[in-house]
């Protein structure tokens, strides 16, 4: 199996857990190791895999590679929504001139795939509208998500148009061990470690739909197994909660006052509330979470990120400094 981006939060938690429970699948990583990507994070099997440090982008190294695999789950990604507002440039070209390569790949040489997206591509909710299915009409809002709509469209393309067999997931906001400081959860528990104020977009009233890690990579797992070809899953674990929420269980968990945060300049574009109905995945392939208790899980979470300093020092820093630099100032 060739996983890309598997140095990145969600790709390393996948390729962990896939050693870990399935011995006999032989995993090769490609990974660009751009700011997100993190050797260490495959520290743990670093003996049981191969590593390839390369682009996505990269045709001729991208064709090699998939020449000698069964099966393809695309990970690799500029992530982060902040940074698509600040410099959209790598958001393009990765998302979607980095799939357009492995979508040529798996075409010329028959090799199954799995596109991992985000339901960002679906926009924002209303407080009283349902949770996005597989045929919610897309409708994203950011230079990020419209390049993972962009990359999906290309997955669907490539499916009906020249057989390759693919799936597709969109997920909810991830949450777990070796995410990026750069990220919501992450951010907040490491600045409370070094004695920082949690920093709240606006008002705080925004809502996201979390699930743990592990949860979305088994449901990945079971997508790539018993999945129909050319079919969306949706993936989500009914773990909506809005930031102010969030940022007040992770000021608890310090035993600090639920006031002790700062609100700070709101993101441009900044989607309301995403909510997922994970009710195909449920019903047609019998996946549900292990992680239903959302504060179960932070508290898992602050224990890895306390535990870890050595993990997420080096980029805690340069983190801060940009977003210093990108402007944001406390309200
Ligand atoms: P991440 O930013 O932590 O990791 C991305 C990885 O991709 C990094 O290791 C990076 O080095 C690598 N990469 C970037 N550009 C590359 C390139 N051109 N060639 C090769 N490797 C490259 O991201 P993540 O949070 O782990 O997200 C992984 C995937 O899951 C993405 O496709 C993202 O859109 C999707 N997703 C994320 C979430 C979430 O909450 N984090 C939710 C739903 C879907
Ligand atoms: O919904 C899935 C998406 O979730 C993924 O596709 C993205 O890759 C992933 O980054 C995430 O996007 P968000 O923009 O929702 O995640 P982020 O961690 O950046 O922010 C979560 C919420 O917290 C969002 O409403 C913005 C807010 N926020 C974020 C940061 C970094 C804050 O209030 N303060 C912060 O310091």
């Amino acid at each position: 199996m060739l996983v890309t981006g598997g140095a990145g939060f969600i790709g390393a938690n996948f390729v962990q857990q896939t050693v870990a429970t399935r011995p006999d699948v032989q995993v090769t990583v490609l990974d660009a190791l751009t700011y997100a990507g993190n050797r260490a994070s495959l520290d743990p099997v670093a003996e049981r895999i191969e590593f390839v440090h390369g682009d996505i982008a990269d045709l001729d190294l991208v064709d090699n590679l998939v020449s000698g695999v069964d099966a393809v789950v695309h990970f690799a990604a500029e992530s982060h929504n902040d940074n698509s507002l600040a410099e959209p440039w790598p958001f393009v070209q990765t998302n979607i001139v980095g799939t357009y390569s492995l979508l040529q790949a798996v075409r010329r040489h028959n090799v199954r795939y799995h596109h991992v997206s985000t339901d960002e591509v679906y926009g924002d909710l209303t407080p009283d509208e349902p949770g996005f299915t597989e045929s919610t009409a897309y409708n994203p809002s950011s230079p990020y998500s419209a390049t993972k709509a962009g990359s999906d469209m290309l997955v669907r393309a490539w499916t009906r148009s020249f057989g390759v067999r693919a799936t597709l997931s969109n997920c909810s906001n991830n949450y777990g061990p070796y995410q990026h400081v750069e990220k919501f959860i992450p951010r907040q528990i490491t600045n409370l470690i070094d004695g920082v104020r949690p920093r709240l977009y606006g008002a705080g009233h925004q809502v996201r739909d979390w699930i743990h890690v592990d949860d979305h990579n088994r449901a990945v797992w079971d997508i790539l197994e018993r999945g129909r070809t050319g079919q969306t899953y949706l993936i989500g674990a009914q773990g909506e909660l809005d930031n102010l929420t969030v940022v007040q269980l992770i000021l608890r968990a310090f035993d600090r006052e639920p006031t002790d945060f700062d609100h700070v300049t709101d993101r441009p574009g900044h989607d309301q509330r995403y909510a997922i109905d994970a009710s195909l995945l449920r019903e047609e392939l019998g996946w549900s979470p292990r992680y239903a208790d959302f504060r179960a899980g932070l508290a898992d979470t602050v224990a890895w990120y306390r535990d870890n300093e050595n993990w997420w020092r080096p980029k805690k820093a340069d983190t801060e400094r940009a977003y210093a630099a990108a402007g944001e100032k406390t309200l």
